[in-house]
């Protein structure tokens, strides 16, 4: 298959485009490679893909709608995987337009693309903080999902809404994702599991929110991009609805809202002592009140994907930890002592 991959030199798009590549697919991906984080990672990330034959990549930004239509159209991709975007949740606070221009401009510019081109199966990621404020755990797809908490949560929220309406009008076939905390080797540098394990090397302190009260359904990254590779094939349509129970099919458009996530909700301070003692350091935590925007739980219902694909996460968080410790000490060279 021909696969159009956005945000393909990120965490997640680095792992999702390396195992398309390695099953033989044809990937076009597409990243402006911005400096939100260290751009060192992601062209290392980017030097990999360009390893395999089948791997095309133009480095733009996804609101260069004209750059963006020229590569997707030429390409003729029959599968897009919509990954870039503006994540993070703290810094939505301090630069909200990044978050509107590449979440909000970027995803609807996708969007009228694929539907230009009739596109077969539109996977767009989304997340867990569109839950928001919700009490009900865990978390499933046709819950409400009204009460964003932060910027990033609301610019992804929306970008559902606008998907809808474009399936309903045009009948373009779109599965939104909603990812839960995703970690792994080749991780993202502002996200916990990286800022703590350097933090804990370098001996520097590190910020534990909400004085560690929180919890946190780490997803390991291989089994978020399993469960991405198994719905390629699945596109919704409208002549599966009430086949499901709890099915968040929209009753009216090829349209569904799948959860990845790995089901079990881990308690931070149990995830930090694990870190602790894989490293075989003590960390120097310092406590800090709950951060503006952030939730205390998430923790995703799956079985609407597992009855889908047969989706069956199968990283623990204390495997998971190893396996990303493995790559980042071998990554900067760190001997393990
Ligand atoms: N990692 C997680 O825990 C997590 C959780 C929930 C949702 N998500 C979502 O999954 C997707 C992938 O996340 P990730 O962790 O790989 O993030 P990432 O920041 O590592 O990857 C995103 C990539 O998109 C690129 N990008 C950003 N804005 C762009 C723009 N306007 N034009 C072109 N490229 C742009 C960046 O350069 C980056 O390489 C994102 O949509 C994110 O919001 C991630």
């Amino acid at each position: 298959m021909r696969i159009f991959v956005t945000g393909s030199s990120g965490f997640i798009g680095f792992h999702l485009s390396k195992k398309l590549l390695e099953k033989g697919h044809t990937v076009h991906g597409f990243d402006s490679m911005n400096k939100y984080y260290d751009v060192k990672i992601k062209k290392e990330r980017l030097k990999i893909l360009k390893r395999y034959k089948k791997f095309f990549f133009t480095r733009n930004k996804l609101e260069n709608k004209k750059i963006l239509g020229q590569s997707i159209l030429k390409f003729k991709p029959s599968i897009i995987i919509h990954l870039a975007a503006q994540a993070g949740v703290r810094y939505s606070i301090v630069n909200p337009e990044a978050y509107m221009n590449s979440n909000i401009t970027g995803t609807y510019n996708i969007i009228e693309l694929a539907k230009k081109i009739n596109i077969k199966h539109l996977l767009i990621a989304s997340s867990s903080s569109v839950y928001g404020a919700n009490k009900k755990l865990p978390f499933a797809e046709i819950d409400k999902t009204e009460s964003q908490l932060s910027i990033y949560a609301a610019t992804k929220k929306s970008t559902e809404s606008i998907a809808h309406s474009y399936s309903n009008i045009w009948k373009t076939p779109i599965t939104m994702l909603r990812f839960f905390t995703v970690y792994g080797p080749w991780g993202r540098p502002d996200m916990a599991l990286f800022k703590f394990t350097k933090g804990i090397i370098n001996k520097k302190k590190i910020d534990i929110y909400n004085n560690g009260k929180m919890y946190r359904d780490f997803t390991y990254v291989d089994d978020v991009v399993n469960g991405i590779v198994a719905l390629i094939n699945k596109a919704p349509n409208v002549n599966q609805l009430g086949k499901i129970k709890n099915d968040s099919l929209s009753p009216v458009a090829p349209f569904r809202i799948l959860n990845i996530g790995n089901t079990k909700k881990v308690f931070l301070l149990d995830f930090i002592n694990e870190l602790e003692k894989q490293l075989k350091k003590k960390a120097i935590r310092n406590y800090m009140s709950m951060q503006q925007g952030d939730v205390k739980i998430t923790v995703s219902n799956t079985k609407l994907l597992r009855k889908i694909t047969n989706y069956n996460p199968k990283t623990n968080y204390k495997s998971g930890i190893k396996k990303f410790l493995e790559w980042y000490l071998n990554y900067y060279k760190i001997n393990k002592k």
